[in-house]
C-alpha cells in the first residue's frame, strides 16, 4: 500500500513514466489532466489511478533503474546496462570493501550499495563539491544515506585513504593515475574496474595496467542492448537503440609478475 512520503512511479497511456514523492493535499498533473495524491495514499502497487479529465495511469514503487534515470543529475549519469554488467563483472557481493569515484550523480553508488549489503563498506571519492551535495541528496532521496556508505568530496588521485579493499570501481576521465595508489589499497586478488567512453582512454589505462605489471589478466569489451518489438506478427529488434555508453575496463590484482602469462586477450581461446 503507497503511504504519504513514499516514491511513486507513475506510467501514462503511452508508456511515459513520472516519479514523485507523495504528500498529503499534493497534486500529480500531466497533458492527461490532474491526480490527487490523496486518491493514491493507501492504493495498491500495481494498480489504476484515473485523472479528472479520464485517463488511466498504473503506479507503482519506482525500481533502481527508474529512478536514475530520472533523478536530477550533476554529471552524466551511468547507463542501467552499464550498472547490471559492472556488479556482476567487478563480482561485488555482501559485505564487500569496495572504493569508487567519481560519486558524480550517486546512481552507481546506490547500485553499489545495494550489493554489499549491510556487512559490505563503501567508500565513494567525488571532487566537485557540487556534485558531491548532489549524489547525497539522490542517494538519500531513493534509499536514505546509510552509515555504511563514506562520502569524501576528495579528489582520488591524490590518495585512497583506504588499506586492502576488495574491489576499486572507476567512473571518472583519467584512471590510469589511481594505479599507483592500488599498491597498498587493493588486495592482491582484488578487482579493478573502470568505465571509460573513448578508445584513445581505453588504450592509455591498459598500457598503464600492463606496464605495473600487477595486474592480469586484463579484459575490455562493451555491453549493448537491444530492445525487441513484439506486437502481432511484427517481432523484429526495435528501429532505435543506445548505440554506445562506455567500455568496461577490468582486471585483477596479483601479487606477483604475470609477465610470462599470455597477453590479455587470450582468455578467450580457452574459455570465458
Ligand atoms: C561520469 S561522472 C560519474 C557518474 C557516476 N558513476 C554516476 O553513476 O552518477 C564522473 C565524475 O567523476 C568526478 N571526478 C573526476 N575526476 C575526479 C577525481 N580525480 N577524483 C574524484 N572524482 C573525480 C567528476 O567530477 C564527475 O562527477
Amino acid at each position: 500500500m503507497f503511504s504519504e512520503c513514499d516514491l511513486v512511479l507513475i506510467i501514462d497511456e503511452k508508456g511515459r513514466k513520472y516519479i514523485f514523492r507523495l504528500k498529503k493535499g499534493g497534486k500529480f498533473s500531466s497533458h492527461l489532466g490532474t491526480i490527487e495524491h490523496n486518491d493514491l495514499i493507501g492504493k495498491e502497487e500495481g494498480s489504476m489511478a484515473k485523472s479528472q479529465l479520464g485517463s488511466e495511469f498504473l503506479i507503482f514503487k519506482p525500481l533502481y533503474k527508474d529512478y536514475i534515470v530520472k533523478m536530477p543529475r550533476g554529471a552524466q549519469v551511468i547507463y542501467p546496462k552499464d550498472v547490471a554488467t559492472i556488479l556482476l563483472w567487478a563480482d561485488i557481493f555482501p559485505g564487500a570493501r569496495v572504493v569508487e569515484a567519481g560519486t558524480g550523480s550517486g546512481a552507481l553508488t546506490i547500485a553499489l550499495l545495494r550489493a554489499i549489503g549491510t556487512t559490505g563498506m563503501l567508500f565513494s571519492y567525488e571532487i566537485r563539491e557540487d556534485f558531491y551535495k548532489k549524489a547525497m541528496k539522490n542517494i538519500e532521496e531513493f534509499m536514505s544515506l546509510p552509515n555504511n556508505l563514506i562520502l569524501k568530496n576528495k579528489d582520488i588521485y591524490e590518495g585512497i585513504d583506504e588499506d586492502i579493499v576488495d574491489r576499486v570501481v572507476l567512473d571518472l576521465p583519467e584512471p590510469w593515475h589511481v594505479i599507483p595508489l592500488l599498491e597498498n589499497s587493493l588486495k592482491n586478488g582484488g578487482i579493478f574496474l573502470a568505465l571509460l567512453p573513448t578508445t584513445i582512454q581505453v588504450m592509455n589505462l591498459v598500457d598503464s595496467l600492463e606496464a605495473s605489471r600487477r595486474f592480469y589478466p586484463i579484459e575490455v569489451f562493451e555491453t549493448m542492448l537491444r530492445y525487441w518489438n513484439v506486437r502481432g506478427q511484427s517481432v523484429r529488434p526495435e528501429h532505435f537503440m543506445v548505440g554506445h555508453t562506455a567500455f568496461i575496463v577490468i582486471a585483477r590484482k596479483v601479487a606477483g609478475n604475470p609477465s610470462l602469462f599470455p597477453r590479455s586477450m587470450e582468455h578467450w581461446k580457452i574459455g570465458f
